[in-house]
């Protein structure tokens, strides 16, 4: 197993250098600009400018619709102006998936140095997400955390990247969203300066601020990858496999934008004590069907539905990422 996949799961941020077998586009600035004019619509684009009149300053977004804003794109990074795009290179879920045109190379990384200590770390069903980010002057990325472990690939200029690692009471809940940012922002904050050449982990979780430096264009690729379940798919599937059921979950737990979303991760299960029946854990029964609701199925009967839920996800994938379907 590759060495980068060793932190999978882990609450600290780690910095690697590239390995040495990877290939990587070669004239890499060109090269991000063609993914991004080939691709406008999809990508986003972003300016940050002075506030008028006004302290701090404020983001524009490109119109995506307008062919042009690819020329400006271009000459924002030319002119070292604090300009940021991103795109998705890569979406891999239970063995479906898109690779963008001239982003193979991408997919052989992800190949040759994750995919198969993601599906040790995470057998129960993963997802992937390759995204290109390219920046410059002084660009600043707020602080924001991620739903699965993240590997950033630097690949030209400079950026400063600070992680705040996941405090411990995050590490320890069960059942989790990422909406205390605050909160996630208590522990000691690390500085990383990326040089070309180097691979930064941060975990799950963990808050992290990307800043752009230097006149030249900064260019990642960023790797996310794990098995965060959605609470929301949980009841969905045990809805279907029960039926009348009608398990639901508290108002609270059923906002699905992206950082108000909740999850469990089966991962930190696997291999506990689950009886003799091969069964869910009991610690994540406990957990789960203290907030699993149902007027038609009571706890015993709950405790069987999780069971046989945990049987059927080991036998065959039923992960299907961390967005839920509609329920
Ligand atoms: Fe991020």
């Amino acid at each position: 197993m590759s060495e980068l996949t060793d932190c999978l799961q882990t609450p600290l941020p780690k910095l690697f250098d590239f390995p040495a077998d990877i290939s990587l586009p070669s004239d890499l600035v060109p090269w991000a600009l063609d993914m991004f004019a080939a691709n406008l619509i999809q990508a986003d684009m972003q300016i940050r400018e002075p506030r008028s009149g006004k302290q701090g300053s404020e983001i524009t977004y490109f119109d995506q619709q307008d062919p042009a804003s690819i020329e400006r794109f271009r000459l924002g990074i030319q002119n070292a102006q604090p300009v940021h795009g991103s795109l998705a290179l890569i979406d891999y879920c239970a063995g479906e998936g898109v690779v963008r045109d001239n982003a193979d190379w991408a997919w052989q990384v992800y190949n040759t140095q994750f995919a198969q200590g993601l599906a040790k770390c995470h057998p129960m069903g993963n997802y992937l997400r390759a995204s290109l980010w390219t920046s410059c002057g002084e660009h600043r990325y707020e602080a924001h955390c991620d739903l699965a472990d993240g590997y950033l690939l630097h690949m030209g200029g400079h950026k400063r990247v600070r992680v705040w690692p996941v405090p411990k009471k995050y590490r320890r809940k069960v059942i989790f969203n990422h909406s205390d940012f605050e909160g996630r922002m208590s522990s000691e904050p690390i500085d990383f300066e990326l040089k070309p050449g180097q691979i930064l982990f941060i975990p799950s979780g963990a808050m992290h601020e990307v800043i752009a430096h230097g006149r030249q264009a900064a260019v990642s690729v960023s790797f996310h990858m794990g098995s965060p379940f959605p609470m929301l798919t949980l009841c969905a599937q045990l809805n279907r496999m029960v039926r009348g059921g009608e398990v639901s979950l508290p108002p609270y737990m059923i906002k699905t934008d992206k950082f108000n979303l909740y999850f469990f991760e089966p991962t930190h299960f696997i291999g506990k004590a689950s009886g003799s029946d091969n069964g869910m854990p009991d610690e994540l029964i406990k957990q789960l069907s203290g907030v699993l609701q149902s007027k038609h199925v009571d706890s015993k009967m709950m405790r069987r539905l999780l069971s046989n839920w945990w049987r059927l996800a080991m036998s065959r994938t039923i992960y299907q990422g961390p967005y839920p379907e509609r329920v």
